[in-house]
C-alpha cells in the first residue's frame, strides 16, 4: 500500500469509529456557503471536526470552518465538507484531494463541488452563478501523480466528460425553475493564492477560460478518477483583474458571495433533493 492509501485507510477507519451513516452525495461549500448546513436545508445527524481524523489537513482560510457534515437534504443522505483544503496552504497535493477520496469510501457515488471565482467571461456580472461544463487543469500538479492506487481507479484516466451531462442538464432545470439565470462556462484553477495580473487573465481568456479561482479542478479529477459523477457551480464573487474596476480582495469576494448566498443554498439544495428522484 502507498502511504497515500494507508492514510486514505485510516482517515476511513477514524470516522467509521465516529458514523456508520452512508452518503450518496459528496458537497464541498465555497465561500459564501460556509453557513448551508445551518441554514435549516440539511437535516444534521453528525458532524466531525477535521481535526478528529487523524492524519486529516485542517484548512487555515477565514471564513472556512473544517468540519464534515452527515446529513439528509430532503431525502439525500449527504456528506458536506464546511471547509476545503487548498493548495496554496501548502499541503501536498495529495492531502488536498483526500477528503474526495474520503467521502467516495464512505459511499458517496456523486459530488458537487461550488466555489467562489473571478470571472473571465467579460458578459458575467458579480453575483452570478456559473455552472462548469469543462475545466483546464495544466496549471496545477495532477492529483494523480504518483503511484497508481488501482483500487480507486485506472492509471490513464478519461477526462473527456468530467461534469456529468445529466447532472449538468438537472442543474440547468432547477435554476429555471427557481428563476435564477445559470451561466455555463469553463473553468481554470490556478495555485494562487495571490489573485492573477490582467495579462493572466488575458491569456486564460485566450484559452477558453469563462472563471478562474484557487480550488474545485484538483478534486474533479481526483473524483472522475473513481468514477464519480460531478457537477459544479461558481459564484463569480468579482470580474477577474483587469476586467473591473477595483483591486481585488477577500474582502470582496466574501461580500458578494454573502450578497447571493441565499439564491446559492436554494439551489443547491433544490438540485440535491433532485438528484435523489
Ligand atoms: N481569482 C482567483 N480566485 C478567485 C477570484 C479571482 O478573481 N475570485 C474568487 N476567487
Amino acid at each position: 500500500m502507498t502511504p497515500t492509501e494507508e492514510k486514505l485507510r485510516s482517515c476511513v477507519a477514524s470516522v467509521r469509529r465516529i458514523t456508520g451513516f452512508v452518503p450518496r452525495v459528496a458537497l464541498i461549500l465555497g465561500s459564501g456557503l460556509g453557513d448551508y448546513a445551518d441554514s435549516g436545508a440539511v437535516e444534521v445527524e453528525c458532524r466531525i471536526p477535521y481535526s478528529q481524523i487523524e492524519g486529516f489537513p485542517v484548512s487555515t482560510v477565514a471564513g472556512h470552518k473544517g468540519q464534515f457534515i452527515f446529513g439528509h437534504v430532503g431525502r439525500v443522505p449527504v456528506v458536506i465538507m464546511q471547509g476545503r483544503v487548498h493548495y496554496y496552504e501548502g499541503y501536498p497535493m495529495s492531502d488536498v484531494v483526500l477528503p474526495v477520496r474520503l467521502m467516495h469510501e464512505l459511499g458517496a457515488g456523486t459530488l458537487f463541488l461550488t466555489n467562489a471565482a473571478g470571472g473571465c467571461n467579460e458578459s458575467f456580472h458579480p453575483g452570478d452563478f456559473m455552472m462548469l461544463t469543462d475545466h483546464i487543469s495544466a496549471f496545477v500538479p495532477s492529483p494523480l501523480l504518483g503511484p497508481n492506487m488501482e483500487s480507486l481507479g485506472p492509471r490513464f484516466a478519461d477526462m473527456s466528460e468530467v461534469y456529468d451531462r445529466g447532472l449538468q442538464a438537472l442543474l440547468r432545470e432547477t435554476a429555471a425553475g427557481l428563476g435564477l439565470t445559470l451561466r455555463e462556462g469553463v473553468y481554470t484553477q490556478l495555485t494562487g493564492p495571490a489573485y492573477e495580473t490582467p495579462a493572466e487573465i488575458r491569456m486564460l481568456q485566450r484559452l477558453g477560460s469563462d472563471a478562474v479561482g484557487m480550488s474545485t479542478v484538483c478534486e474533479a479529477v481526483t473524483a472522475n478518477h473513481m468514477g464519480m459523477k460531478i457537477c459544479g457551480i461558481s459564484c463569480i464573487t468579482n470580474m477577474a483583474a483587469g476586467l473591473g474596476h477595483e483591486k481585488l480582495s477577500h474582502g470582496e469576494v466574501q461580500e458578494t458571495a454573502d450578497r447571493v448566498a441565499k439564491d446559492f443554498k436554494k439551489l443547491v439544495t433544490a438540485a440535491v433533493e433532485k438528484m435523489g428522484i
